[in-house]
């Protein structure tokens, strides 16, 4: 069982950082081989809408989005961290994720699966958020949820803390890292 955590926080050992590694040791615990890709220290251009993907169901810049490609087909679960950031997810978590039209290409265009085998995938989502409002994570999960149903991902659940703003808050929220602990071992039992 390989477990992807994908880190979009420009933060590093920031808040949904802290609950990402500990969601992924509850994974590691239980057996789950672990690995998270920072995707502030990747290089990777954004997406260009050229379409050429349509044709190969490849995108054609040979940068650090490769990799992904290649990580996200060999996951058995995706875990995607990202804070709140203007009401949606973080720059690089948006960027990402647009580079993921080539495998809505292979998938829609090309009738291929998009991570090229058909393996049953489960996907998480982790965020937080400095306000309190209602709905705050509604815009975040939407594209999140967009994102995993076109890379047949099942969406398989999230953990979402609002009103946590400074560097570590959330090691002060009560419970908080314990949930995510849980919320890993979970996510490769079931
Ligand atoms: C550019 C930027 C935009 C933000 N936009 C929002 C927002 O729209 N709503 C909100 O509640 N918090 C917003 N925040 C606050 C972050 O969600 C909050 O600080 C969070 O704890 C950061 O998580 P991290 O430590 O994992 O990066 C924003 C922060 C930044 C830097």
């Amino acid at each position: 069982m390989k477990v992807l955590g994908i880190a979009g926080s420009p933060r590093r050992n920031g808040n949904t950082d802290l609950l990402l590694a500990e969601l992924l040791k509850g994974a590691a615990d239980r057996g789950a081989e672990v690995e998270t890709i920072i995707l502030n220290d990747l290089k990777f251009i954004l997406c260009q809408h050229c379409d050429a993907c349509h044709k190969t169901g490849k995108c054609k810049y040979d940068d650090d989005m490769q990799a992904i490609y290649r990580k996200l087909a060999a996951a058995d679960r995706v875990v995607l961290a990202s804070p709140v950031q203007f009401m949606g997810v973080t720059a690089q978590t948006k960027a990402m994720i647009d580079r993921c039209q080539a495998l809505w290409a292979r998938k829609y265009v090309l009738n291929l699966p998009p991570l090229g085998n058909k393996r049953w995938r489960k996907g998480f989502f982790i965020s937080v958020s400095a306000q309190k409002k209602a709905d705050l994570f509604q815009p975040s999960l939407a594209t999140v949820k967009a994102l995993f149903a076109t890379l047949d991902i099942s969406y398989a659940g999230g953990l979402f803390f609002p009103g946590v703003d400074e560097k570590g808050d959330i090691i002060k929220h009560p419970g908080a890292l314990k949930q995510a602990y849980f919320a890993g071992q979970k996510l490769v039992e079931d």
